[in-house]
């Protein structure tokens, strides 16, 4: 039964992301809560051969890309059987990870015909990726992006950008772009349960434009029609720049991304306060499409009704949603 995931606001859903697990490798202060995190029980998890119903059942109504995220999806024991399963699918699949693990799984990604990877990179300095993520890996996530790029893998580095903690560094990461084809996404910090957030924190993207303005004549790139990255170059640079502008500009009228939890449960926004469990009903042998249409349906039309671009007045406590370590972004 082929169809459309169409909202109330005329939102065609093509693009799902599916979280392959809510642990992760690193500890990064502003993905995780501040309290003792348990992981959840494998039993808890969507298998592989449920994520491929689920992934297949959207297929189906539209979907036709398909992004894996976690936590860090690459940890999972069985990541690598999972993308094989949904590369089956007729779909553009692609991952987001913190790029530790790339080096293991970089022959796998060719043989399955993925093409475009989004790495999370928040400091070229090696203290302070340390002090960021709890892990002295830098130059283990630096090489394998310079892998990929040898490898010919379109690269997009997103750098959430952080008030007093690596906001200097976007002149840095833009030099980066001059020799490399590297696409770098500066992402306004966002806030979610335990993550600290504060809106002081969030350096807006017009803040950014200035602070790249202050070295590089800068370009507007043209826009593809779902992005949510507002993308420049500087003439003669190999690489780009982006900015992610959630907080102070958001892009949800173009919005086309549907979310699925580890533990199976759809979003229809990444601020969402409610999901609804598709694996539950899967399990006892239901019929889940009504139920992702009606959270197709109940889509609020910004930022999931949560707030709005006045971010300076958000209590981050009163915002109702998961960590973004189970979200996955
Ligand atoms: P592509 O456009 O396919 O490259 O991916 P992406 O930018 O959607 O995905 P990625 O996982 O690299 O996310 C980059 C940043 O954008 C993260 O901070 C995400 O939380 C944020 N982001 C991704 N999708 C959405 C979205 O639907 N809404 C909002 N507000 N932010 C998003
Ligand atoms: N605000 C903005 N982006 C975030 N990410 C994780 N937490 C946040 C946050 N609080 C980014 C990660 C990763 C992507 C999936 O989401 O850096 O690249
Ligand atoms: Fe879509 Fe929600 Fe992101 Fe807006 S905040 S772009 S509605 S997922």
């Amino acid at each position: 039964m082929e169809g459309q995931l169409i909202d109330t606001y005329n939102r065609v859903h093509n693009y799902l992301r599916i979280s392959l697990t809510d642990n992760c490798n690193f500890r990064c202060f502003y993905c995780m809560p501040e309290e003792d995190y348990d992981f959840a029980p494998a039993s808890k998890l969507m298998q592989a051969d449920e994520i491929y119903k689920i992934a297949k059942l959207f297929v189906e109504q539209g979907v036709n890309k398909i992004r894996l995220t976690g936590g860090e999806p690459l940890v999972r024991k069985d990541a690598a059987k999972i993308i094989q399963l949904l590369a089956q699918l007729p779909v553009n699949l692609t991952i987001t990870t913190n790029g530790s693990r790339i080096h293991e799984f970089i022959e796998l990604l060719k043989e399955n015909r993925i093409r475009s990877l989004n790495i999370s990179l928040d400091t070229l300095d090696r203290d302070k990726f340390l002090l960021m993520t709890r892990r002295d890996q830098f130059q283990r996530v630096y090489d394998n992006i310079h892998l990929l790029l040898r490898e010919g893998f379109h690269v997009k580095v997103n750098m959430v950008v952080m008030k007093g903690m690596n906001e200097a560094e976007i002149l840095d990461f833009i030099e980066w772009t001059k020799l490399d084809p590297v696409h770098v996404r500066f992402i306004e910090f966002m806030p979610f349960s335990g993550n600290r957030w504060t809106s002081n924190k969030v350096v807006t993207w017009q803040e950014m434009l200035e602070l790249a303005g202050t070295r590089y004549d800068i370009l507007p790139l043209a826009a593809e029609p779902n992005d949510t990255a507002k993308k420049y170059q500087v003439p003669g640079h190999k690489g780009t720049f982006a900015v992610i502008s959630t907080m102070s500009n958001n892009f949800c009228g173009t919005c086309n991304r549907i979310r699925l939890t580890a533990d199976g449960k759809m979003k229809n926004c990444l601020f969402s306060a409610s999901e609804t469990d598709l694996l539950q009903p899967l399990r006892m042998g239901e019929d889940i499409l009504p139920l992702i249409q009606q959270t197709i349906r109940a889509k609020h039309k910004e930022l999931g009704g949560q707030f709005t671009t006045d971010f300076e007045n958000i209590e981050a406590t009163t915002i109702h949603n998961r960590s973004m370590i189970t979200i996955g972004g």
